[in-house]
C-alpha cells in the first residue's frame, strides 16, 4: 500500500499532472479535451503520443499551405510519415475546427460546419473523455479508435479485424485483409486473411505461414500499406539513409498487378522490376491523349478477311469481358473465338490444362513475363502489318524440357565416314569368317574393333559429326571476331552467323598445348554427348596454331546474370542489367535439367566425364529459360575403371571446388567433387546470392563464415528457411505455392554440400531427390572444418555406409541410414 503510494508521488513528480502542466499559453497536446476545444489549423499544435513517436493534429498540403488534412504521423520520421487522416480526400481550410461538443461528439467540421470526421457520430463522456494518441499511433476518443478505420496504412500492434485499406489515390484496396484488388477485379489474395502485424514485422494468417519481412525482429520502424502504384507492401524505415525500404511485397512483379496498363496494352517490367512500361498490341496505337499506359486503339478494323497474330508469354487477366473455355488444342480455341465478332483475341495456357480465355471487346490487363506458359492471339485484319514482337516460345513448356526433334545437317566428311564404315565392316568380316573357328581370338579382336571405331568417332556420331570449318570461314562468319559476347578461362567467346543462317558461339581456346590429336580427341569427347541440357558443340577449328570450338548460340547468357543482382564476376562482359527475375517454377526446372545434364556426363555416357568447373556462369538459359551446361569439353576423362585420365588443363572456380580438392589437390578429383560444385550451384538458385557474398540482412559472426553451414542453421535450426530464399520471389513460399519444390532444394543443396565426398549421393540420386522420387532425410550440417580431422581418423560410419550403399545403387538414401546412424552416434 505505502508502495503505492511512493509510486504515484514519483509519477506525480515526474510527470506531472495536466493540470499541473496548464498555463494560459496553448501548447502542444499530451491529450485533447473539450476545454481546448476548438483546435484549429492556425493555431499550429499538435498532439504527441506519450513517447513522441507520433503526432496527430492539422497538415497543410505539399502544394498547399491553405488546406489542411487532420492526420496521424510519425512525428520523428520527415518522409512519407503519414500513416491515418480523418479528411484525405476532402482537405479543409483555415476556418475548419475540431471540435467536441458539448454533448461529447468529435467532429471535425470544415469551413461550413459540415462533419468530416471518419465515424460520423463518435460521442463519449464530454467532460472526462479526452481524444489521446497511444505510443503504436491509435488516436482513442472514448471507445473510438482510429485502429478500426484504416486508410492506406496498418501499423505494427494493429489488428487488421477483417478492414478494408484503400491507397491514397483510391484506385487500390485491400479488401477485408484479403482481397487485393482494382475496382471488384482482385489480383492478389490470402487464403486466410490477415490477423494481426507483430512489432516483429510478422503478420500473422490462421492456418497458414506467416508472412516475414526481410528484416523480420528488427527494431525498426515499419507499416502496411496498399500502395498507389496498386502493391501491398511492408515498408520499413532505415534512419541512416533516412528512407523507407520495401522489406516485403505482395507482388514481386509489379506487372501483376491490374490497370498498370491501359486496355490493348502490355506491362512490360523495366529491370529490376520496380518500374513498369507499356507497350500496345501489334495492330493497336497509343492513345493519343496518355500514351500506352492510359491505352491503346486500334490501327485497322478488322473485316472478314483476318488473322491471328502470337504474342508469346503474353497473358490478358481479369475483367467480366472474358469466357474460360477447356479445350482440347489451340484450333478449338481458335475457332470458339472465330465463332464470337466480340473477340478479339484469345490467351492458351501451356501449363498442361489447356486453358482457352476468350478476350471479348477488349484485351485487358495484358503483362509479359518469362514465367508466364501462356501465348496470346489477337485478331487483326489480314491487312495489318504490324508484326508480333513478342517471341521465343517454341513449344509447349513442361517442368522437363522439351525434346527437339530436328534434322542435323549432314556431315561434311560423309565420303570419309562411309568409306572407313566400309573399311572396318570388310576387314571385320574377313576376320569374321576365318575369327569364328577360334572364339576367343575373334573375341579379343571385336574389342579392338570396336576401340577402333570408337577412336575414329564413328560410334556415336552417326550424321552430322562436328564439322571441321577453316579459319576464314570463321572469321567471316564473325565479323573478324568483332562481337565478344563472353569470356571465360579457356578464352574468349564471339558470337557469329553462318552462312546458313545457324548463329554461332565461337570460343577460341587459348595456351592450348599438345598437337592436333589431343584436340581431335577433345572435340570428339565433346561432340559424342548429345544431351537436352548440354550445349550443342557444331564443330571447331584447328588451323594456324588457332584452337576454336563452335557452339549454338544461346541468346539469354548465363544463370548468373539472372540470379545475382549485380555480377561480381570481373572478366565476364556485362550483358546489360535488364534481366527478369526467374520466378521458382523456372528455377526448379533449371536446378533439374542441369542435374540430369551431370548425371548423363557422370553416369550416362559411354565415357565417364567429369564437368570441373559447374557454377552460375558455365550454364546457359535458352529461350524458354531451358538450362544448357557448357564447358565440358574441357573436362577430364574418368575411364569406367575410376582411373582419371586428364586431358585438359584446368582447375575449378574458387567458392565451387569442393573442400577435398582445396586440401588434397586436383588429382583425387572424383564425381563427388562435381556433386559439391553443384550443391552449391543449386543454393545460389535458392537464395539469388553468391556463396561469397554475404546474404543481405545477414551478419557474418567470423571470417570462418561459411554459406552452406549458415544456410543450414537458418533451415533446419532455427527452422527459418524463409531468409534463405530469394527474397525477391520469397512470397511465393509464404503462400504455400511452391512449398514442396522449394524444400526439396534446399534438402538436396544440403547434402550435395555434405564436406565429407562419400556422404554427397551420386549425381543420378541427385536428379531423383529433385524430381522427388525419392524420400530425403533430414541432412547433417555442412562444414569446412572436417578437412583437419578427416585426413587422420578413419572414415565416417555412416558415410560409409552411404558410400558402399551408393556403389550398388540402390536407392537414396539407404534405408539403413537412420538406424546405422543411431547405432553409431
Ligand atoms: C508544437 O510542436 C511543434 C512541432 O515540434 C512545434 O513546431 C511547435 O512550436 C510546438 N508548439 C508549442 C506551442 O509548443
Ligand atoms: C527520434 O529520432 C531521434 C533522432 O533521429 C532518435 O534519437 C529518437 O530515438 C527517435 N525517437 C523515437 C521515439 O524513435
Ligand atoms: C495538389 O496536389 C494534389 C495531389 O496531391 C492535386 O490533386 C492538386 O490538384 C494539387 N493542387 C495544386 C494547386 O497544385
Ligand atoms: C473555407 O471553406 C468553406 C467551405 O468548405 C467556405 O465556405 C469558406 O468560405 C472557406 N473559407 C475561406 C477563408 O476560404
Ligand atoms: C448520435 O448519437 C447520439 C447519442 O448516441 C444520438 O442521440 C444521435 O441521434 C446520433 N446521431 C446520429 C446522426 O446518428
Ligand atoms: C459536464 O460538466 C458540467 C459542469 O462542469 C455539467 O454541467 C455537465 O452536465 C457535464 N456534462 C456531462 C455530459 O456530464
Ligand atoms: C498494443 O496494443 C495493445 C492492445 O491493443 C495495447 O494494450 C498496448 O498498449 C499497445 N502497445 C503500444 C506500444 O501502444
Ligand atoms: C473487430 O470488429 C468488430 C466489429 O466490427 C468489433 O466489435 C471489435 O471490437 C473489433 N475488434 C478489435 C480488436 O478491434
Ligand atoms: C475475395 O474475393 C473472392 C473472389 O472475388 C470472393 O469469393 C471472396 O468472398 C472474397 N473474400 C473476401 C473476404 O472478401
Ligand atoms: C527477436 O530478437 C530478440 C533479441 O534481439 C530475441 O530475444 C528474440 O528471441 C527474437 N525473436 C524471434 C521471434 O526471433
Ligand atoms: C528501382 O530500384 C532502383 C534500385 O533498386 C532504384 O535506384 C530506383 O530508383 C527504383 N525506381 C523506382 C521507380 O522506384
Ligand atoms: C516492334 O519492335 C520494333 C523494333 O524494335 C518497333 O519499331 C515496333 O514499334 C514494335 N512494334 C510493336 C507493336 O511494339
Amino acid at each position: 500500500m505505502s508502495l503505492a503510494v511512493a509510486f504515484s508521488a514519483l509519477f506525480l513528480l515526474f510527470f506531472p499532472s495536466p493540470a499541473a502542466a496548464q498555463s494560459p499559453k496553448p501548447t502542444n497536446f499530451s491529450a485533447f479535451s473539450i476545454s481546448q476545444s476548438p483546435w484549429r489549423p492556425s493555431q499550429n499544435l499538435v498532439l504527441l503520443s506519450p513517447n513522441s513517436l507520433f503526432a496527430a493534429g492539422f497538415r497543410p498540403l505539399p502544394n498547399n499551405s491553405n488546406l489542411f488534412i487532420f492526420s496521424v504521423w510519425y512525428f520523428n520520421i520527415s518522409t512519407d510519415n503519414v500513416v491515418w487522416s480523418a479528411n484525405r480526400l476532402h482537405p479543409v481550410n483555415g476556418s475548419a475546427a475540431l471540435v467536441i461538443t458539448a454533448t461529447g461528439q468529435l467532429r471535425l467540421n470544415d469551413g461550413s460546419g459540415r462533419n468530416l470526421w471518419p465515424f460520423n457520430n463518435v460521442t463519449a463522456n464530454s467532460n472526462s473523455t479526452q481524444l489521446i494518441l497511444r505510443d503504436d499511433g491509435d488516436l482513442i476518443y472514448g471507445t473510438w479508435e482510429s485502429f478500426q478505420f484504416p486508410t492506406n496504412t496498418i501499423l505494427p500492434n494493429q489488428t487488421f479485424n477483417g478492414t478494408t485499406i484503400i491507397s491514397n489515390n483510391g484506385k487500390y484496396s485491400f479488401v477485408n485483409s484479403v482481397n487485393l484488388t482494382f475496382g471488384t477485379e482482385r489480383y492478389w489474395w490470402t487464403d486466410n486473411p490477415f490477423k494481426n502485424f507483430e512489432n516483429t514485422g510478422q503478420i500473422n494468417r490462421d492456418n497458414q505461414n506467416p508472412i516475414y519481412p526481410t528484416d523480420f525482429n528488427s527494431t525498426r520502424l515499419r507499416k502496411l500499406v496498399v500502395d498507389d502504384d496498386g502493391n501491398l507492401k511492408i515498408l520499413s524505415f532505415d534512419p541512416n539513409s533516412p528512407r523507407w525500404d520495401m522489406v516485403w511485397q505482395a507482388h514481386v512483379e509489379l506487372c501483376q498487378i491490374f490497370h498498370t496498363c491501359g486496355p490493348n496494352s502490355i506491362c512490360m517490367s523495366s529491370g529490376s522490376y520496380n518500374s513498369t512500361y507499356c507497350v500496345c498490341a501489334p495492330g493497336f496505337s497509343p492513345d493519343p491523349r496518355g500514351g500506352a499506359r492510359q491505352g491503346c486503339n486500334r490501327k485497322l478494323n478488322v473485316s472478314n478477311k483476318l488473322k491471328f497474330l502470337q504474342l508469346d508469354f503474353v497473358n490478358f487477366r481479369g475483367g467480366a469481358n472474358q469466357i474460360f473455355i477447356q479445350t482440347p488444342n489451340i484450333s478449338v480455341c481458335q475457332a470458339n473465338c472465330l465463332k464470337n465478332s466480340s473477340c478479339v483475341g484469345y490467351t492458351f495456357s501451356f501449363e498442361g490444362n489447356d486453358q482457352c480465355v476468350l478476350q471479348l471487346d477488349m484485351l485487358s490487363n495484358g503483362l509479359w513475363s518469362p514465367g508466364m506458359k501462356t501465348a496470346a492471339f489477337v485478331k487483326v485484319d489480314n491487312s495489318e502489318t504490324d508484326q508480333s514482337n513478342f517471341t521465343g516460345m517454341k513449344y509447349k513448356l513442361q517442368t522437363t524440357c522439351p525434346v527437339h526433334i530436328s534434322i542435323r545437317p549432314p556431315p561434311d566428311n560423309k565420303d570419309k565416314t562411309t568409306r572407313n564404315i566400309w573399311i572396318i565392316v570388310s576387314i571385320f568380316i574377313a576376320e569374321l569368317i576365318s575369327g569364328a573357328v577360334f572364339f576367343c581370338a575373334f573375341l579379343k579382336r571385336f574389342i579392338k574393333y570396336r576401340d577402333m571405331a570408337r577412336t575414329l568417332g564413328l560410334e556415336s556420331l552417326p550424321a552430322g559429326g562436328p564439322k571441321r570449318f577453316s579459319y576464314e570461314e570463321l572469321k567471316i562468319a564473325t565479323n573478324d571476331f568483332s562481337n565478344p559476347v563472353g569470356k571465360g578461362g579457356f578464352g574468349e567467346v564471339f558470337k557469329g552467323e553462318l552462312p546458313d543462317k545457324r548463329v554461332i558461339a565461337v570460343k577460341c581456346l587459348k595456351n592450348v598445348s599438345g598437337g592436333d590429336g589431343d584436340f581431335w580427341a577433345e572435340v570428339t569427347i565433346i561432340a559424342r554427348m548429345h544431351h537436352l541440357n548440354l550445349l550443342r558443340l557444331w564443330g571447331f577449328c584447328a588451323e594456324k596454331g588457332q584452337r576454336m570450338l563452335v557452339y549454338e548460340y544461346i541468346p539469354n547468357g548465363s544463370l548468373d546474370k539472372f540470379l545475382f543482382v549485380k555480377s561480381s564476376s570481373s572478366d565476364s562482359i556485362e550483358i546489360d542489367g535488364e534481366n527478369p527475375l526467374l520466378d521458382w517454377g523456372i528455377r526448379y526446372r533449371i536446378a533439374i535439367g542441369v542435374a540430369r545434364a551431370i548425371a548423363y556426363l557422370h553416369e550416362e555416357c559411354l565415357e565417364w566425364v567429369l564437368h570441373r568447373d559447374i557454377k552460375p556462369e558455365n550454364i546457359l538459359l535458352d529461350n524458354d529459360f531451358c538450362p544448357k551446361l557448357s564447358d565440358f569439353g574441357l573436362s577430364k576423362l574418368k575411364e569406367n575403371d575410376g582411373t582419371a585420365v586428364s586431358i585438359s588443363r584446368i582447375r575449378g572456380t574458387p567458392g565451387y571446388v569442393a573442400p577435398e580438392l582445396v586440401k588434397l589437390g586436383s588429382n583425387s578429383m572424383t564425381t563427388k567433387a562435381d556433386v559439391y560444385s553443384f550443391g552449391m550451384v543449386l543454393l545460389e538458385i535458392i537464395s539469388g546470392t553468391r556463396n561469397f557474398d554475404t546474404k543481405e540482412g545477414s551478419t557474418v559472426e567470423s571470417a570462418f563464415w561459411y554459406f552452406p553451414s549458415w544456410a543450414f542453421e537458418k533451415a533446419f535450426v532455427e527452422e527459418k528457411i524463409e531468409e534463405v530464399l530469394d527474397s525477391r520471389i520469397r512470397n511465393q513460399y509464404d503462400s504455400g505455392a511452391h512449398f514442396a519444390i522449394i524444400n526439396r532444394m534446399v534438402q538436396t543443396a544440403m547434402w550435395c554440400l555434405q564436406s565429407q565426398p562419400e556422404m554427397r549421393p551420386s549425381m543420378g540420386k541427385v536428379v531423383k531427390m529433385l524430381e522427388g522420387k525419392l524420400e530425403i532425410p533430414n541432412p547433417e550440417k555442412p562444414s569446412i572444418y572436417f578437412l583437419s580431422e578427416g585426413q587422420e581418423g578413419p572414415k565416417h560410419p555412416i558415410a560409409m555406409v552411404v558410400d558402399s550403399v551408393d556403389s550398388m545403387d540402390s536407392d537414396f538414401p539407404p534405408a539403413e541410414y537412420s538406424s546405422t546412424s543411431q547405432s553409431f552416434g
